[in-house]
């Protein structure tokens, strides 16, 4: 009995072992190397001058540079076998080939937002595709559109338009540094959303390379696919290359501002205010808030001049008491820096600087959408829960405007008759000498101000945007295995509500191997009877 009992004990630590080992081990496989090599490109270099295999001297760089949640730098997160930096589409394509015939993960990184990491942490052997190089703009401005490549970041992008304009921009993103790759995929939200849409509303082309190796456009990859990779979340469809953009208008002159107020001087009534009047102002206006423990902030774009802010907030908002003093007008590429939580000092040209990143923390976020005011109480909650936690912020950010005239079911993004987001967000530099235990004990405290919350917002479901993503939802098994209904009621119908059942429907056409696949990457769904 004792003999079966230990025997059955070490065979089951062997098969663990066995399941394990390829994750740990470092060692490429040959036979992906080869693969590679055996591809001849236009401009006959070699793919493997971009290849960089875990025993390169830059390898541990390369990967760590774009890890932008510390939390994911620690020892504990398992590595790539390497990382494909593309110098070319054709790159690109035999990345995923070659990974796909070799039975090797692939994980897709722009500019390596994702707040959990998906970009470039897997469980399984992978390698990351690392878009970083693919950073060219070609913009039209007597068309009024420019094609971005994925490895442009928000800042580069904005700065690329203003180099060429005066009265043009782009509704994304309010962080300089966010990759369109992956913000794009998800949608993007920023100052310019009540007025434009989301980023993802104002792309009218896009190149992606298929599971197969293929490069498609809109025309050739079909309404569907394209429907799906405007807001369906990254890593599901294929890679993006790049995406051809509508510009929109903007004014010479805007006006913003940033203003903060201390529990005495009103901060929660002045939160609490704030929701009954932001989804009421014109589209032309957009106040985010935020509460930390000093209290509450107000920053805003307007898109217009100073003297109409003034009349429009003495009409709607005097409780805030905005006087001249602090606004600044200014043009919107200086709205852009002004707006993106960069400290001061700082000139327009920081925009472009891809390695600054004031806010690289450990991150931990968790997010609500909101359709209709909350109670007064729950704006209490929320500050009396700051007030004893160490750096946490939490945001609202102003849906609403133009967003609430396109329909549900437009893109993949639904979240269109919500009036606000808020964003619980925890960021802390140090992770103790304790190692794991600081983070546990901060990622601790941010889900208990979550289940505070949840008397107080909407609960059927409790809805999220996959761009804030949370893995706290629910996450598809570790080898692929995954069932459409799980994913739909973990986080599916979250993030996409019934958008969620068409893109199942689109990646089991375009993906039915799952090739593309991560923690929350969607099924693919090919018939109906999986649904229940
Ligand atoms: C500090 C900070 C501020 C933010 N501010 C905003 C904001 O104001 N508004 C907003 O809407 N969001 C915001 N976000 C969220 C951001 O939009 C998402 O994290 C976004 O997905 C990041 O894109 P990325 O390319 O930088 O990330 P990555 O980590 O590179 O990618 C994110 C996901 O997309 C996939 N992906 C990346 N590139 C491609 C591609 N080319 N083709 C297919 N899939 C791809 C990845 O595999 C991963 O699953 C913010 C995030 C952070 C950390
Ligand atoms: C690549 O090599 C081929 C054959 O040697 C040659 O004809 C071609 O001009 C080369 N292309 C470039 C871009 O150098
Ligand atoms: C690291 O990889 C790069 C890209 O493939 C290559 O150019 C370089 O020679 C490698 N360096 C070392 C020390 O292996
Ligand atoms: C918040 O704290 C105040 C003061 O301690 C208390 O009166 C109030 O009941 C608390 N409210 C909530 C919702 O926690």
């Amino acid at each position: 009995m004792m003999m079966k009992g230990v025997f059955i004990i070490l065979s089951s630590v062997c098969y663990l072992f066995l399941l394990i080992l390829p994750a740990n081990s470092s060692l490429i496989p040959e036979n992906f190397i080869h693969c590679l090599s055996d591809h001849q490109f236009p401009s006959n270099t070699s793919i493997l001058s971009v290849v960089y295999a875990t025993t390169n001297t830059s390898y541990q760089s390369i990967l760590d540079s774009s890890v932008q949640n510390l939390r994911f730098l620690s020892s504990a997160t398992p590595r790539p076998l390497a990382i494909i930096t593309a110098l070319e589409y054709s790159h690109v394509q035999t990345a995923v080939t070659c990974s796909k015939s070799n039975g090797l993960q692939i994980r897709i990184r722009s500019g390596g937002h994702d707040f959990e990491g998906l970009s470039y942490r897997s469980q399984v052997p992978f390698v990351i595709l690392d878009l970083r190089n693919l950073k060219s703009v070609t913009i039209d401005i007597e068309d009024e559109s420019a094609w971005v490549e994925s490895g442009v970041t928000i800042g580069e992008l904005c700065y690329a338009i203003a180099e060429k304009s005066p009265v043009h921009g782009f509704p994304a993103g309010s962080y300089p540094g966010v990759g369109i790759g992956g913000h794009f995929s998800g949608g993007g939200i920023g100052y310019l959303a009540r007025k434009y849409g989301l980023a993802a509303d104002n792309v009218i082309d896009a190149l992606i390379v298929d599971v197969n190796g293929r490069i498609l456009d809109k025309e050739s990859m079909g309404g569907d696919l394209f429907w799906a990779i405007r807001g369906g979340g990254g890593g599901s469809f294929g890679v993006v290359l790049a995406w051809r953009i509508k510009l929109v208008k903007v004014p010479e002159v805007v006006t913003a501002f940033k203003l903060s107020r201390t529990s005495e001087q009103g901060a929660v009534d002045l939160l609490h205010k704030w929701q009954y009047v932001q989804p009421k102002l014109n589209e032309k206006i957009t106040i985010m808030a935020a509460l930390n423990k000093l209290g509450a902030g107000f920053s805003s774009l307007f898109i217009g001049r100073v003297e109409e802010l003034l009349e429009m907030m003495e009409e709607e908002f005097p409780e805030l008491q905005l006087r001249k003093e602090d606004c600044t007008e200014m043009n919107w590429i200086e709205s852009v820096l002004f707006l993106s939580g960069y400290p001061g000092g700082h000139t327009i040209e920081i925009l472009k600087n891809r390695a600054y990143n004031p806010f690289r923390a450990h991150l931990k976020l968790k997010t609500n959408l909101i359709h209709q005011p909350i109670p007064y109480e729950a704006f209490q909650g929320m500050r009396n829960w700051s007030t004893g936690v160490d750096f946490s912020s939490i945001y609202f950010q102003p849906y609403g405007g133009i967003m609430e005239r396109i329909s549900e079911s437009e893109t993949p993004f639904p979240h269109r008759k919500v009036q606000y987001e808020i964003l619980y967000l925890m960021g802390w530099m140090e992770d103790g000498k304790d190692g794991k235990s600081s983070s546990e004990k901060y990622i601790h405290q941010l889900r208990e101000l979550y289940e505070l919350m949840t008397p107080y917002v909407p609960n059927n479901p409790r809805s999220a945007y996959v761009n804030s993503r949370d893995l706290d939802l629910g996450t598809n098994g570790v080898f692929g295995t995954t069932t459409y209904s799980k994913a739909k009621n973990d986080w599916g119908s979250r993030y996409f509500k019934n958008n969620f059942r068409k893109l199942a429907i689109i990646k089991g056409k375009v993906d039915p191997t799952n090739f593309f696949y991560h923690e929350q990457s969607i099924p693919p769904l090919f018939d109906t009877h999986d649904e229940l």
